[in-house]
């Protein structure tokens, strides 16, 4: 069969600068997809693009592509609106725990499609799979029943869903090339289009444990991912929130099931909270459910969220009242003077979880269920001499030295700080909205 295209001349043509026309991204993707354009080519082209852009016109049409080389969920044939929630990744990013059973527990569905964690970001699936017996791959058939039954499910995306994404993503963390608006864009959208949710909303991570380190760059790529979401008729939302400090007091699998169930519970620390609520008032909105915000608060106080959260772990053959996995290790990092603490870099410690066995390296490598990081302070409190500001837990003692280099810098205690003006002062979490 002659080919339409030559992948030399695509990728000569946005080397060059010019916008690609639709017909050549059709190709270039599906040909990427059969295997017939090489990864060669598609890093060139991956690199072309990362240096040069895409158009607002070119980056609707390569998601659209990459939905085009899979299948497409429809989940038109339930009871209830569905909504989504898509984070762009950060350290102690547990929401989507707390997140999905409560909006399910207002009559939306939630179909929660996820993935692995890969560098010093948590992935969803790890922190679930710390429940004993929690299984995390569905078939379609079995996540619409949960849908409809539940109303919630947090489950692996299928590999059906936008292949070219799968092989472009892979390709591009090993080229340098991920850390592209239009590259980024496309390939979260491609996949959250092909998923079917009626509503989405983003949170976009701004600062060091985040993609994008500055709010200038995160509004960009907010603003590209909902305009490509309400192209395609799914009404998008992002919050812009910060990352410069990790996520709550835990980072680390089992770690964060225990902090979200404390958060299902009506407890658990007030940026974890005021997070999930403003999320799932988004979601809510989204799905044509308007929900004030004291409603949805009420939902996590009298355990109409935990109920779902207890049927939707059960669901998937978790057993919700099992004792997590506690680690055979644990080393404490301590304040060395009086003062506030004022930093606390949410990289560093997320490469100390990493390291401490809660994250992979690899894609086949096993995770540590109980590894992780504890904080006992953040930004803001005053801390004396000798007070632990975290724990750190391994089964695999080892690990602490690794650990703690992560640590070296990532945190600071001033004895004339402020108290109170840290970065996790309530109000600084969310940064802005693009709708
Ligand atoms: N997550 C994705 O799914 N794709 C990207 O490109 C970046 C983060």
């Amino acid at each position: 069969m002659t080919e339409q295209f030559d992948a030399v001349d695509v990728i000569r043509a946005k080397r060059d600068g010019l916008a690609l026309s639709g017909p050549q991204i059709d190709w270039v993707i599906d040909a990427y997809t059969r295997g017939l354009v090489t990864d060669y080519q598609m890093s060139a082209l991956a690199m072309a693009i990362f240096l040069n852009g895409m158009s607002r016109v070119e980056v609707a049409h390569w998601t659209g592509a990459m939905i085009a080389s899979g299948e497409r969920l429809d989940f038109s044939g339930l009871s209830r609106p569905t909504a989504d929630k898509h984070s762009t990744g950060g350290v102690g990013d547990k929401i989507t725990l707390p997140l999905a059973p409560l909006v399910a527990s207002f009559g939306v569905a939630v179909p929660q499609l996820s993935g692995r964690g890969l560098g010093h970001t948590g992935g969803t699936l790890d922190k679930l799979e710390s429940i004993p017996g929690w299984r995390a791959a569905l078939s379609n058939d079995e996540t619409l029943a949960q849908l409809e039954d539940v109303g919630a499910v947090i489950c692996a995306a299928g590999s059906g869903l936008a292949p070219a994404d799968r092989k472009l993503y892979a390709l591009r963390d090993v080229t340098a090339t991920v850390e592209s608006i239009p590259l980024i864009a496309s390939s979260i959208m491609s996949k959250k289009i092909a998923e079917g949710t009626g509503a989405l909303v983003l949170d976009v991570k701004v600062g060091s444990g985040a993609f994008m380190k500055s709010l200038p760059q995160a509004r960009e790529l907010a603003r590209t991912m909902v305009d490509l979401g309400s192209d395609a008729g799914v009404h998008t939302v992002a919050l812009l929130t910060d990352m410069s400090v990790p996520l709550g007091l835990t980072a680390g699998n089992a770690l964060e099931v225990a902090e979200s169930v404390e958060v299902l519970a009506g407890g658990g620390p007030a940026d974890v909270v005021e997070l999930t609520v403003a999320l799932a008032v988004e979601m809510l909105a989204g799905a044509g459910r308007p929900v004030g915000e004291d409603e949805v608060r009420a939902a996590l106080a009298d355990g109409r969220a935990m109920d779902v959260w207890r049927r939707m772990i059960a669901a998937q053959d978790g057993d919700p009242d099992a004792k997590l996995a506690v680690a055979k290790e644990t080393e404490t990092v301590v304040a060395g003077a009086d003062g506030v603490l004022t930093r606390l870099d949410a990289y560093g410690v997320g490469i100390a979880a990493w390291r401490l066995g809660a994250g992979r390296a690899r894609k086949e490598d096993p995770v540590q269920a109980a590894a992780g990081v504890q904080l006992h302070a953040k930004p803001g409190d005053r801390v004396t001499a000798g007070q632990p500001l975290m724990t750190l837990h391994t089964d695999t003692p080892e690990r602490f030295a690794r650990a703690r280099q992560a640590l070296e810098g990532a945190w600071e205690v001033l004895p004339g700080g402020a108290a109170g003006a840290g970065d996790a002062t309530p109000g600084k979490l969310i940064l802005d909205r693009i709708a």
